[in-house]
């Protein structure tokens, strides 16, 4: 059984699918396990600590997937990745398969297994293996340094010699597994923290962190949550009294972080170009739903606008991969944690079993076709 890791080809990239940890992991699994020469460079991992777990380092992508069983990636393999790879290869990384009819029809035809650890279900056996809550609880802290980094003041309250400084208020957005993070960093700064959501369970969980909640409670708010634990898109009338609400609220505050996501939507639109414009100058605002289309008006993937009033909008894209080393930890474990599971250990080679639920909910493609019934035309 050979598994490989080649390097992540998007230059925005900063992870890697395993760590010396890891590779020591499938090692013992009995796996053999190919390095792509530079593929943990990003993530502070230099090839000899690979060499040193045991992984052969190979000099280029093609010759680190050359007949292996299982390639492990962050991001989906483009076109010019999976010809290179062996036809039956398990291909195992964050396949962002939504709209990408055309990527998934390539791998069917390729003869590759697609695996997308996106798709794993919330269930208490595959939280070992959830990379959305794995990456986006570092977001939500990644958010707040690049904040505090933007912000041009301190965060905590300070009681100097030379006067007082006032704590920063600090408004978070969405109170799923990134904004939770977000409130939690804050407060350890300092901060006097405040946040909201439209999911009613939502609250303890702010509260139980220190910070005040701010929502509109009416009945439509009480049935919000899905029996999947995600929020509803919301009625024109709710978001007009939420919007109401918060435009008083974000006026007063120095930082917004926002993190408000609908599965398979684009991102509710939460903060107003008027806003923006109502906060002081040099507050920060920071949207991490901004590759889903953006909480917050005028932000821009990957770039930081500044407004005509000051206010600084940081648009972070990857915002997990801004820590790669920590994301591409947590992220190698999800992955082995998911693989241990396709291994047959007596016979130290991969045993697929296609009826368990992991394997049905996250592959895509199999044996020349799409067979995720999420992603059949
Ligand atoms: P997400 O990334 O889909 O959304 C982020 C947050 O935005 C959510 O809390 C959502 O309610 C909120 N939101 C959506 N529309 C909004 C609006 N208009 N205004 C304000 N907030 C809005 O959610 P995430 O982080 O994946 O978490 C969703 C739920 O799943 C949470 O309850 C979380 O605790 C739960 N969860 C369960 C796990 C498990 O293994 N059972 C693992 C991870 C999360």
């Amino acid at each position: 059984m050979k598994i490989a890791v080649p390097r992540e080809v998007d230059p925005e990239e900063s992870r890697v699918a395993a760590t010396p940890d890891t590779v020591k992991r499938y090692i013992g699994l009995g796996a053999t396990v190919a390095v792509e020469t530079g593929a943990g460079l990003k993530s502070r991992i230099p090839d000899a600590e690979y060499a040193a777990a045991g992984a052969t380092i190979a000099p280029s992508a093609a010759e680190a997937v050359a007949d292996a069983d299982v390639v492990l990636k962050v991001r989906r393999p483009d076109a010019s990745e999976i010809g290179a790879y062996r036809r039956g290869a398990l291909v195992i990384a964050i396949m962002d398969p939504y709209g990408q009819a055309e990527a998934l029809k390539a791998f069917a035809d390729a003869g590759l297994t697609a695996a997308a650890m996106e798709l794993m279900p919330r269930i208490t056996r595959a939280q070992v293996m959830d990379v959305l809550s794995s990456q986006a609880n570092l977001a939500g802290y990644q958010a707040v340094v690049d904040a505090a980094g933007t912000y041009g003041r301190a965060m905590p309250m300070m009681m100097t010699a030379a006067g007082t400084v006032p704590a920063a208020r600090v408004f978070v957005m969405g109170a799923g597994v990134a904004g939770l993070q977000a409130i939690a960093t804050a407060r350890r700064m300092g901060a006097v923290v405040t946040a909201t959501d439209v999911r009613p369970a939502a609250k303890e969980q702010v509260e139980s962190l220190g910070a005040k909640f701010v929502a509109v409670e009416d009945e439509e708010f009480r049935q919000a949550e899905t029996a999947a634990g995600y929020a509803k898109p919301m009625s024109a009338e709710y978001q007009a009294k939420q919007a109401a609400l918060v435009a008083e609220h974000i006026k007063k505050q120095d930082i917004v972080i926002t993190t408000a996501l609908i599965p398979g939507r684009p991102a509710p639109k939460l903060v107003s170009a008027d806003m923006v414009a109502s906060m002081k100058p040099g507050s920060v605002l920071v949207d991490l739903a901004v590759e889903r289309g953006g909480n917050v008006d005028g932000a821009k993937s990957g770039h930081t606008v500044e407004t005509e009033g000051g206010v600084t909008i940081l648009g972070l894209a990857n915002a997990a991969g801004r820590i790669a080393a920590t994301a591409s930890q947590l992220y190698a474990k999800n992955l082995f944690a998911f693989v241990e599971t396709l291994v047959d250990k007596k016979e130290k080679r991969l045993a697929v079993n296609w009826d368990d639920e992991l394997v049905k909910a996250t592959v895509l493609t199999r044996d020349g076709a799409i067979v995720h019934p999420q992603f059949q035309s």
